[in-house]
């Protein structure tokens, strides 16, 4: 069992904490009103940021009391059920695991001094290790939050808030917290630094969560708490100070959200709020993960010495839908930058094609929900020839991550639309620092290592631009929507770009599309050209545009309407195009990380106007169980 924040990229079981913000839900409530059933359908209303654990605390009596229950908040509901706890003041935490440790021991809210203080919190305590050496055990957990209650606690002298800012102003790391005092049946304490908070104001009550949704039903006037804020709550007071302990005047923001919206982070559809996460969760994905001073990345989660990653001769990349297209993405850097042959495989061919594998081959197994079946069958057929499997999964303590026993989780977050859209780009993310990894034992130079990591820490700025063309390519949209067929091109890293935005206009807008690499046209589908038939065409400056281009020349002379996507500033490439998208310029091998958004804008708006379900299209299902 690995002890808290040491491996924190392995699927070993046992470790700990809430490590992704986002991920983590907090409610609390101090007023007149009986807080449980607030916090019990706050913590509901936070389900759908995913869960595996809840757990409430109130101040009674002088006393906090506290029930914590792993599995959803009906467990929880369940355990209370006939026992009262009365109160008005409590708050509530629903957690959902990046990391193993899913008990009843690892779920907030957390204690310290004999039961005295209890805090809930979603982030990462990076120097945790060097408060635990302040703070005194024993230790209920294996989270850095009982440590933080533990040190808050330590600097607690009578006034709690005092404690807060106090204890704050030693801490590195990220967090959304919420700390009650059981001497203090008048307060709550809330801070943020990294993960959002939102204040409910109501008359003589006030609600806190970590989004909007548990308080629309109370109220619809919040505050938001901004990085380096402490909030002093109590049932006629809010303050404001930042860790200097200067009180801050803040603004009130109406909210005229519905639950549903609210659920959406403001936006129509899950799919376009997972688009707009993705510089985010993108950061989210590589944080402690790189070593700069090295030029390499450090994922602990291989679970392999220099040594044995020497050995291995073969790399198998192994995935279906858009898990597939990202491995194709990622296999060029693994090829460039550790010169180890890697193939891809569609997990329901490579599992009856009996492949060859053998104690140097290793397999990444990779998928969001990590219960594709046609996956888990290749994973096992791997395992079987002897094969070395790892896991690059999203959905902690799945079955994919479980049987794998050791990999990476890529920390998107919960993903709910059917059409995956931030997993990939965290898969690629994740996979191109694995390439990193094993490039530097081989040929890959620290410099270029050290170019590669810079420009993957620019990379969530560069989407973000991106995403602010999202209504250009909305109205590029509207011009393209009533086609039937579409057509794709690319190349090299390019390729599997296409095949992914190929993919997902399909799956949401059910329009016919293909994706081809471009060098290819002319051995057949040039014959499908015509008019009535655009194509998409990605051409940013890598070391096959020249070659790309030439490409494009013969499909405008086919009369067909041309969209290119291009990098900044390519005038040629206007000149070649009907419509044209840039994107920012990146390293060649980190191009699908950019290429692909707006390939997920320009599927999305399209089926957004054909008034499809694009949350949950057609004859699809977000995790494929059955063959
Ligand atoms: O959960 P997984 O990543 O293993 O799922 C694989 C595919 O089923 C999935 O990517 C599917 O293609 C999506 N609907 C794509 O948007």
């Amino acid at each position: 069992m690995s002890d808290i924040g040491e491996e924190n990229d392995i699927l070993a079981y046992g470790s700990i904490f809430c490590y992704i913000l986002e991920m983590c839900g907090i409610i609390g409530y101090i007023g007149k009103k009986q807080a449980l059933p607030i916090l019990l359908k706050g913590l509901r209303d936070l389900e759908y940021r995913g869960y595996d654990s809840a757990g409430i605390a109130l101040i009674n009596d002088g006393k906090i009391e506290r029930v914590r229950e792993v599995g959803k908040v009906d467990m929880l509901v369940k355990k209370i059920d006939g026992h009262k706890f009365p109160g008005n003041i409590g708050i509530a935490h629903t957690r959902w695991a990046t990391h193993g440790g899913v008990t009843e021991k690892n779920a907030h809210p957390h204690i310290a001094g004999e039961g005295k203080l209890v805090l809930a919190h979603n982030g990462i305590i990076e120097n945790y290790r060097e408060l635990k050496k302040k703070v005194k055990g024993p230790f209920e957990s294996e989270t850095d939050t009982e440590i933080l209650a533990k040190w808050i606690f330590l600097n607690y002298k009578g006034d709690l808030s005092q404690a807060v800012k106090k204890a704050l102003l030693s801490v590195r790391g990220t967090y959304g917290l919420a700390v009650m005092h059981a001497d203090h049946p008048d307060e709550i304490v809330a801070a943020r630094l990294g993960s959002p908070l939102v204040i409910g104001i109501g008359k003589d009550e006030y609600y806190l969560a970590s989004d909007v949704t548990p308080i629309i039903p109370y109220t619809k006037q919040v505050t938001y708490l901004d990085d380096g804020e402490v909030a002093v709550i109590n049932r006629k007071d809010l303050k404001i100070f930042n860790l200097k302990d200067e009180q801050i005047t803040k603004g009130i923001t109406k909210i005229d959200w519905n639950t549903e919206k609210a659920q959406k982070g403001g936006f129509e559809t899950f799919m376009l709020k997972e688009i707009f996460d993705q510089p985010t969760v993108f950061e989210d994905a590589i944080r402690g993960r790189i070593d700069m001073k090295e030029g390499t990345a450090k994922l602990g989660g291989l679970n392999m010495s220099p040594e044995e990653m020497q050995k291995i001769k073969r790399i198998i990349l192994i995935a279906c839908g858009t898990a597939f297209y990202a491995c194709m993405a990622a296999r060029y850097a693994f090829e460039r930058l550790s010169g180890i042959p890697t193939e891809v495989d569609v997990s329901s061919e490579f599992r009856y094609r009996d492949p060859i594998v053998d104690e140097h081959t290793l397999i990444f197994a990779v998928s969001q929900s990590g219960e594709t079946i046609d996956t888990i069958m290749a994973l096992r057929e791997a395992k079987r020839k002897g094969g070395v499997v790892r896991g690059i999964v999203n959905v902690v303590g799945s079955t994919i991550a479980r049987e794998t026993g050791a990999g990476t989780y890529i920390h998107a977050g919960p993903e709910l639309a059917v059409a995956s859209t931030k997993a990939y780009t965290n898969m690629v993310a994740i996979l191109l620092l694995y390439a990193l990894q094993f490039g530097r034992l081989h040929h890959t130079t620290v410099s270029t290592g050290q170019r590669m990591l810079q420009e993957l820490l620019e990379i969530p700025e560069k989407i973000n631009k991106i995403l602010k063309n999202s209504d250009n390519i909305k109205i590029l949209a509207k011009k393209y929507k009533d086609y039937e067929n579409f057509l794709f091109l690319g190349r090299g890293v390019n390729y599997p770009v296409v095949l992914e935005g190929s993919h997902k206009l399909k799956e949401i807008s059910y329009i016919h599309s293909e994706a081809y690499p471009a060098g290819e046209m002319k051995h057949g589908a040039n014959a499908l050209l015509s008019k009535n038939f655009p194509v998409l065409v990605v051409m940013t400056q890598n070391q096959l545009y020249e070659k790309i281009k030439s490409n494009v020349e013969e499909v405008r002379a086919r009369k067909s309407e041309i969209i290119v996507i291009a990098t900044e500033s390519d005038k040629s490439a206007k000149e070649l195009s009907d419509d044209i998208i840039y994107v920012p310029k990146t390293m060649e091998l980190l191009e699908p990380l950019l290429n692909t958004i707006p390939l997920q804008l320009f599927a999305y708006h399209i089926a957004a106007m054909l008034h499809r379900d694009v949350d949950r299209p057609r004859n699809l299902a977000k995790s494929v169980t059955v063959e």
